[in-house]
């Protein structure tokens, strides 16, 4: 197991999240980001070519090696100052209220423990920061969520992820507000097609 989850899923992750159809949904949401950026699960690094002027430093968070070591490559061409930070969302080695904006693409059906992750968020965001979301998630539709359900097993064991979380409810849940949010399906097929995408503020 050590050999797929260290080196086999990374590169599965990395192949996965490179497509014309993804680029189109990420760009806007790093382009909305502002002041101290944290980026959750930031994977091969894909969203950092998409934040705009506004950022004043970002802070990378990926617990797997191979994709942070990716996503530095990357980083040195950026305009502003990237930290690196090895470790997972449930523990953010960053200050308290020390964040502006959080940014999360197609992360949070990953994180081992979603609740302790979004407290995590909710605890280093300033209270009027912002937390910006694409994520996949639960369908509202009883067939498409039983199949999420059936098959959930079996996606967390190939590719890390769980098809079938609540998202707008977890984020809600962490003490945030939506100040928009959109629930839709996207390109894909329907059992890891719908998508949540908005603003979060904290209460
Ligand atoms: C589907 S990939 C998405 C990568 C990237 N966010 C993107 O949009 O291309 C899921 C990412 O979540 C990361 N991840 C897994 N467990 C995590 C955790 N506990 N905390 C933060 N990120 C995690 C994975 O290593 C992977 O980089």
């Amino acid at each position: 197991m050590g050999i797929y989850r260290h080196h086999v899923l990374p590169w599965l992750i990395d192949r996965g999240m490179r497509n014309a159809a993804m680029t189109r949904y990420r760009r806007p949401i790093p382009a909305q980001a502002t002041g101290r950026v944290l980026e959750l699960g930031v994977g091969a690094g894909l969203n950092l070519p998409h934040y705009g002027p506004d950022v004043t430093r970002l802070f990378a968070l990926e617990p797997a090696g191979s994709l942070l070591g990716k996503a530095a490559a990357l980083a040195g061409i950026l305009p502003f100052p990237v930290t690196l930070l090895g470790s997972g969302a449930e523990a953010i080695p960053l200050e308290t209220g020390s964040i502006d904006t959080v940014v999360t693409t197609w992360t949070l059906c990953s994180v081992g423990n979603l609740e302790a992750g979004l407290a995590e968020v909710r605890r280093v965001l300033r209270p009027d920061g912002q937390l910006l979301f694409l994520e996949h998630g639960r369908s509202p539709d009883p067939g498409v969520a039983r199949r999420q359900d059936r098959l959930e097993p079996a996606i967390h064991l190939v590719a890390g992820c769980h098809p079938n979380r609540s998202i707008d409810t977890a984020i809600e849940q962490a003490g945030f507000r939506f100040a928009s949010i959109e629930r839709q399906y996207l390109k894909g097929p329907r059992f890891i097609a719908y998508h949540f995408t908005g603003v979060a503020k904290p209460r």
